[in-house]
């Protein structure tokens, strides 16, 4: 009893498929579920099991108990599991579960526990031929800073990354694209069931129409034409779904870089894009890109405009999800 009654924090890990449904179920047969009823203090569960036993109606409904009472449970990772097979439910990273554990005793509010949220990140590339790309600069440092702080705050994210050459934060279920195209079928089979969007990706708004299957060769000395078209609008397209009433996130956030008319631009474009919240970075030489501080100033639909002043994009993210868990109904 006085285990649970005086600890700090509770971390379950690994969590297997029989221990959530124990504690989803208030049993107490043994040391730990004990442990676990007379705690107060957060509690995180790292799960670890096989894919299909993760996946189980049953053991879904006990996360989705859980997590509904305000414990944290984590993704669990993708990868390698105990015996031939592999897929989801491998035990996060131990350096992710502490870092989960680091900002709940931080003081970090479970106020997205029971949400399901979906982050975009990275960069896209278009594909010219098989060795060459269209790209942009954008590192995923600031995406992934919002699907950090999400996960910390108790949501179950869904992470799409372009590119990215980052780990995966911990608890977070990522899922990898490379072109506009694909970033956007992810992006809409996630949002079917999500609460949020954050749209940080940078997407190219053009790609080649018609990639080479083979490698471009410089045969003479002009350089062949790159035909271009025209990407979808990923999130414009969500404004676009929402209004026609189709199943949609309650708050569809999006992200802007600019150069100039930094704000003239972005209060054109949240019209333009239908989103609730506009996040108007300004970029140039050494601003926002590949960086670890970003400064910011959130455009809000019929609202006032937030500042957040240069700091850390963690820090830039927590008051990204503030603006949100507001919004949330
Ligand atoms: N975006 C998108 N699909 C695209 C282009 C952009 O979903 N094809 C999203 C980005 O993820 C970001 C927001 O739209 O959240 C703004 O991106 P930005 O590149 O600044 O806007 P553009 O529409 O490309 O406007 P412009 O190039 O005219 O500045």
């Amino acid at each position: 009893m006085r285990i649970g009654q005086s600890a700090d924090l509770l971390v379950v890990a690994p969590a297997t498929a029989d221990i959530l449904a124990k504690a989803a179920h208030g049993l107490a047969s043994d040391l730990l579920t004990n442990t676990l009823l007379t705690a107060r203090c957060p509690v995180v569960f790292a799960p670890a099991m096989h894919t299909e036993m993760w996946e189980h109606p049953a053991t879904q409904a006990n996360v989705a108990t859980l997590r509904a009472r305000g414990a944290i449970v984590i993704e669990p990772a993708v990868g390698r599991l105990t015996g031939a097979d592999s897929g989801k439910g491998r035990l996060p990273d131990p350096a992710a579960i502490f870092d989960v554990c680091r900002s709940v005793l931080a003081g970090a509010p479970a106020d997205l526990a029971g949400r399901r949220v979906v982050v975009s990140a990275g960069g896209t590339r278009e594909a010219i031929d098989p060795v060459r790309f269209i790209g942009n600069r954008s590192s995923g440092l600031q995406g992934y800073a919002l699907a950090r702080v999400a996960a910390a705050r108790g949501a179950a994210v869904t992470l799409v990354a372009a590119n990215v050459a980052l780990p995966d934060p911990a608890g977070v279920d990522v899922v990898r694209v490379e072109s506009a195209l694909q970033l956007r079928d992810a992006v809409i089979e996630a949002v079917a069931d999500a609460d949020a969007v954050v749209m940080a990706a940078a997407v190219a708004d053009f790609r080649p129409v018609a990639p080479s299957r083979t490698k471009i060769k410089k045969t003479g000395d002009e350089p062949e034409a790159i035909h271009l078209t025209k990407n979808p609008d990923i999130l414009a397209e969500l404004g676009e779904r929402r209004r026609a009433g189709e199943k949609s996130p309650s708050v569809i956030v999006g992200f802007a870089a600019e150069t100039d008319d930094v704000l003239a631009n972005g209060q054109a474009k949240l019209a333009r894009k239908g989103c609730d919240l506009l996040v108007v970075n300004q970029v140039g030489e050494n601003l926002a890109f590949g960086t670890p501080d970003n400064a910011a100033t959130v455009l809000v639909a019929g609202g006032e405009p937030v500042e957040i002043p240069r700091g850390p994009k963690d820090d830039l993210a927590r008051v990204v999800w503030d603006l949100i868990a507001a919004r949330l109904v």
